[in-house]
């Protein structure tokens, strides 16, 4: 596996390999990669001649008051994972190689950020997507691959493939979950015990919520209030919000003939949880 920091380097390496024919699987994460990762660099390499991986917490995407000191290190070993699952090609840059002067262009993501996360996270889209387009100028793939844990930024790096035209095929791979269905996240480190035991609530209620927009009998609103309730009754955190929207448009509800979500996000005292479902037209009843 090799292993680069500076930009020319990775640059030059995968320029020789695409020379060769190769097709380039990429998967960026912030490290303290876990199976959820891990899925999708299985799939990348299903789907490609060689997987690259980048290592990088990327400053633009965190506010002020959020966790970017807090967020999980562990470069050496995120390394032997990395090579134990047959990465071929590690990018893990500083950021003085990513940002050596303040950025004087960024991407501006304008619609679908007022919604979910973007709602009490102003901006950290704009840095998902101005560091998920450097990263694509950098690795040059064929293909990328982001998890649908993380919908909201799934649909806004979709949107942006659409809209600036990227010729990188823009993949999403399933949420996996521990067994009592708590979404893999490299935050859940940093749970508490107890906030352990109690996070797989939030997938409880998205999961009740699932189940009446399925069965067809309630209104968003209704669904909505279930689902909630359900999850403030049994977490000591605050739910930071619930909600069912199109995706991934990202828009109200209407009607049930489009693809839906329904996500939600809890705070907790050292970290902030989201999960999400997303329903078919076929799994759908009536709005
Ligand atoms: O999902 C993540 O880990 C990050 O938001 C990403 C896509 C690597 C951009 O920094």
């Amino acid at each position: 596996m090799k292993v680069f920091t500076a930009i020319q380097d990775i640059r030059a390496h995968i320029d020789e390999r695409k020379r060769q024919g190769e097709m380039i699987g990429f998967v960026p994460t912030m490290g303290a990669l876990h199976e959820g990762h891990f899925s999708l660099i299985a799939q990348a390499l299903k789907e490609n001649d060689a997987v690259v991986v980048s290592i990088f917490v990327n400053p633009l995407q965190f506010g002020p008051n959020e966790d970017y000191e807090a967020y999980p290190r562990m470069l050496d070993a995120d390394l032997e994972k990395a090579e134990a699952r047959g990465v071929d090609i590690v990018f893990a840059p500083s950021a003085a190689e990513m940002y050596p002067e303040e950025m004087q262009t960024g991407v501006r993501v304008h619609e679908g950020t007022e919604v979910l996360c973007g709602k009490s996270r102003p901006g950290h889209f704009d840095g998902v997507a101005t560091v998920v387009l450097k990263l694509l100028q950098i690795v040059q793939p064929t293909r990328v691959y982001f998890g649908q844990k993380d919908a909201q930024q799934a649909a806004v790096v979709t949107n942006m493939g659409r809209d600036f035209n990227l010729p990188t095929e823009i993949v999403t791979g399933p949420t996996i979950r521990e067994p009592d269905g708590l979404a893999l996240s490299s935050r859940n480190v940093n749970l508490t015990s107890g906030e352990r035991r109690e996070a797989v609530w939030l997938y409880e209620g998205l999961k009740q919520g699932a189940l009446w927009i399925e069965e067809g009998t309630y209104r968003p609103r209704e669904i909505l209030e279930g689902a909630k309730h359900t999850v403030e009754a049994n977490i000591s955190g605050t739910l930071d919000y619930m909600d069912i929207l199109t995706y991934p448009g990202l828009r109200p509800v209407k009607e049930w003939n489009e693809r839906v979500i329904i996500a939600g996000a809890v705070q907790f005292s050292g970290a902030r949880l989201i999960d999400n479902i997303i329903l078919s037209p076929g799994q759908k009843g009536r709005a």
